[in-house]
């Protein structure tokens, strides 16, 4: 038998011939080959250390004195999220005086025990002192720029990952952003401004949008967000890694968590499930969950929301790996085993430059992700027609069998415009059935016409906006024309 470092691990494997020692070889006829896993792990954050993962929980700093609790986190634990401890309304709860005390009793804790942080969340529409939501647009913005540049300066350098902006998106079927206010004063450009001035104040750690219920690869929200990504990348808005909260029911996760995963990857961030909990914590569920993360190289690491089912924000739930006694659970042994299973070794991306002028570089580094399921990119493109005010060009985004997602960029003639109009024919059995960044004009014939939402009808010559669409049927190229008014 022979030692061999594969995927970061060391894995046993039978020799089909071996050595005397005086270095013979003798083949040994008959032996039955296997391949087994050094001694597994028997912690969840050594376990997911194998696969180059983390794996963390979120913390209230004032758990940090009860020994029972910390002797879990410590043992299990090598990544830690403050459970409120950043939040705005702990961190700068009257303008301008910064309160940094519980987070960096956290920081503290993580920095005596090796173990990294999460810094959640600089930009969020809940946990937000009202000074905030009382300020003008104006004061508005220079309030959010002052508190991303200084909550990320006192942390310099101590936060893996900062989820910059959370819950931005609505639920429901729009795909929009949600009303909050940032959105309300600041406008749909509220979330790339952040992105923008985090970037400037830490250009080490990584930017995360994170949100929850964006897990289903069909989900308005989550198409919603996967468009806003995608657009951040194509421009060089830095960004470096979306955050799936994965706060699920019963039924754990949806069967296409892997391929959202893998096609948020597919854009060049990495991914990474950061709030999870599932409702009675079933095994099979905690195991999905873990395999659609480890099946997904650029899928970086796993948080849970607290360590016993005590200290869950849904307690009546029972959602989490370790009893309120402080006993793992059938579900912690699943995970644990879903972890030591990991082959491969996770490649997250180096930190995106950005630029500050709109253009395309993007300092981090690509991969493909999986695409088990649906595939990604697939489309063609037309060349549009309208020439004069506009044009419009068509893109199959993905498909999948009897549906697909279209994605069509609308691009100003020579001329600024203020409003547009896409009109095409669809083709038999294809029907329409969610659009984002548009509006639906007209339905129920083959016509389709959809024109501009209140922020993105002006164009400036020569700039693009783009509209998104799912639709049942199969894909095709569809001839375009665009329309300004
Ligand atoms: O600290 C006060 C305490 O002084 C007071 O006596 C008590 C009375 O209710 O409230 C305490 O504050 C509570 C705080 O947690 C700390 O325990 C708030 O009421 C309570 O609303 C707050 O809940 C937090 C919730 O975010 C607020 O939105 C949960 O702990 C926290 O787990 C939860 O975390 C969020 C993520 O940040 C974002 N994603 C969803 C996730 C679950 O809701």
């Amino acid at each position: 038998m022979f030692w061999s470092l594969k995927g970061g691990r060391r894995r046993r494997i039978a020799a089909a011939s071996t050595a005397t020692a005086a270095g013979v070889a003798i083949t040994l006829v008959g032996m039955a080959t296997f391949a087994t896993h050094a001694a597994a792990a028997s912690s969840l954050g050594a376990a997911a250390a194998q696969s180059g993962r983390y794996f963390g929980t979120a913390v209230p700093a004032g758990k940090l004195g009860t020994s029972a609790y910390t002797a879990i986190l410590d043992r299990e634990f090598n990544m830690i999220t403050p459970e409120n401890e950043m939040k705005w309304d702990t961190t700068e709860p009257s303008r301008g005086n910064f309160n940094f005390g519980p987070g960096d009793q956290i920081v503290s804790h993580a920095q005596s025990h090796g173990q990294r942080m999460r810094g959640h969340t600089l930009v969020w529409h809940n946990q937000l002192p009202s000074w905030v939501s009382n300020l003008s647009a104006s004061d508005l913005q220079s309030a959010m720029d002052n508190h991303i540049t200084t909550e990320m300066n006192h942390y310099k350098g101590k936060i893996y990952a900062w989820d910059v902006v959370n819950e931005a998106f609505a639920d429901g079927g729009s795909g929009q952003q949600r009303s909050s206010p940032f959105h309300d004063k600041l406008g749909n450009g509220f979330i790339e401004h952040a992105f923008r001035t985090a970037r400037a104040a830490d250009s080490s750690a990584k930017l995360c949008y994170n949100d929850y219920n964006i897990e289903n690869w069909s989900d308005a929200k989550t198409q919603g967000v996967y468009n806003m990504v995608k657009d951040f990348k194509s421009r060089g808005v830095p960004i470096d890694c979306v955050g799936f909260q994965s706060h699920f029911g019963t039924g754990g996760p949806p069967s296409s968590f892997q391929t959202t995963l893998s096609n948020f990857a597919a854009l060049g961030v990495d991914v990474q499930i950061t709030e999870l909990d599932i409702a009675q914590a079933g095994s099979t569920q905690y195991a999905n969950t873990v395999n659609a993360c480890v099946h997904v190289s650029r899928c970086t690491g796993i948080t849970v929301w607290g360590i016993r089912d005590s200290d869950s924000w849904r307690s009546g739930d029972n959602p989490l790996l370790f009893d309120s006694n402080g006993n793992p659970k059938s579900a912690y042994t699943a995970v644990l085993n879903a972890l030591n299973a990991a082959t491969g070794t996770a490649t997250g991306g180096t930190t995106d430059g950005g630029t500050t002028n709109g253009g395309t570089t993007n300092g981090g580094t690509t991969d493909g992700g999986t695409t088990n399921g649906g595939t990604t990119n697939g489309g063609t493109t037309d060349g549009g027609t309208g020439g004069g005010a506009c044009t419009a060009t068509y893109t199959t985004v993905n498909s999948w069998s009897g549906g697909f997602q279209g994605e069509v960029k609308v691009t100003a003639g020579s001329s600024a415009i203020n409003g547009w109009t896409v009109t095409w024919t669809q083709s038999s059995g294809q029907s329409i059935t969610q659009v984002w960044n548009g509006t639906l004009a007209s339905t129920g014939s083959s016509t389709v016409k959809v024109s501009n939402v209140s922020y993105n009808g002006s164009v400036q010559p020569s700039a693009s906006t783009t509209f998104g669409f799912l639709a049942n049927g199969s894909p095709s190229t569809p001839t375009l024309t665009c329309t300004s008014p």
